[in-house]
């Protein structure tokens, strides 16, 4: 990480595609990141991340290797600790020392680039095992939950197949349809489609397209630009551990700072 850590420039005025709620609006605010510091001993990782993010509303996470983007994801569901600022999700206070992180994590569910599900469990079987094992919930009622969830990725048909039987992309659905299971209110995407062939990320995007188009509220890291602008509401940038520039997906086109000029530019 650079040592030497210019300002961000000054915020532009608040702008939003598709009627994306901004600050005035009177949808809730899911996630809040006020002046949020991480830092890792003495890596400072994050350096004072101010953003929100509304309910229903759709915002991908951009930036150079490095940046602080999972970091970032990571803290919304308090896989780690913020330092110091204030972070709620959902209505719970993570600046907090008494959190309840189960809660927390019903609430709001993760994806990542690496899917892990049991490949010698059926599929129907690692979308159930959560529900069941951690809500509580009867194996008739998983079952019923696991049907609606497959349905929204699209495997229906992939009831009664091993994981281990399916392709990438499709084990991804089946990760995000696991996710799904567990109702969260909340989405995080870190880098989902990185491993897969550019044949199955399309159908993985397609998926979280849908989600997004159903009003499921997330947030998401991805290096796929055309995806970030066509499916986010908000666009945020990251440059060395803060919001550098952020705004709707038209902001990749028109970038303000040469830092965003540079990062759009080189391809990524
Ligand atoms: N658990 C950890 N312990 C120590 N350093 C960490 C830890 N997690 C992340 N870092 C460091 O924090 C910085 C930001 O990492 P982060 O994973 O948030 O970046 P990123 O923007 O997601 O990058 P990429 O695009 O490569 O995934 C990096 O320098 C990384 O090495
Ligand atoms: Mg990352």
């Amino acid at each position: 990480m650079n040592a030497q850590s210019p300002a961000p420039p000054a915020p532009a005025p608040s702008s939003n595609g598709k009627g994306a709620p901004v600050e005035s609006d009177a949808t809730e605010v899911m996630v809040n990141f006020q002046g949020v510091r991480k830092n890792f001993g003495a890596l400072q990782v994050l350096k004072g991340v101010d953003l929100e993010v509304h309910s229903g509303q759709v915002v991908a996470l951009i930036g150079r290797s490095g940046s602080g983007k999972s970091t970032a994801l990571r803290c919304v569901n308090g896989l780690e600790k913020i330092n110091a600022g204030k972070l709620t999700v959902c209505g719970y206070d993570l600046s907090k020392d008494n959190v309840d992180l189960r809660k927390l994590r019903h609430d709001v569910g993760i994806v990542f680039q690496s899917y892990n599900l049991f490949p010698h469990l059926t599929v129907e079987q690692n979308v159930t095992l959560a529900p069941r094992k951690v809500l509580g919930i009867s194996t008739a009622e998983a079952k019923e939950i696991a049907a609606d969830v497959l349905a929204q990725v699209g495997l229906s048909d992939k009831l009664d197949n091993y994981a281990e039987q399916l392709s990438g992309g499709q084990q991804q659905r089946v990760a995000i349809a696991r996710s799904l299971a567990m109702r969260p209110k909340l989405m995080l995407f870190d880098e989902v489609t990185s491993a897969l062939d550019p044949e199955l990320t399309g159908e993985v995007l397609k998926t979280i397209e849908r989600l997004a188009a159903n009003g499921m509220t997330m947030m998401l890291v991805t290096h796929e630009m055309a995806f970030a602008r066509s499916v986010a509401n908000r666009v945020v940038f990251m440059h060395q551990g803060t919001v550098w520039e952020s705004g709707p997906g038209e902001m990749l086109v028109n970038p303000q700072t040469p830092e965003l000029q540079q990062f759009v530019g080189s391809g990524l």
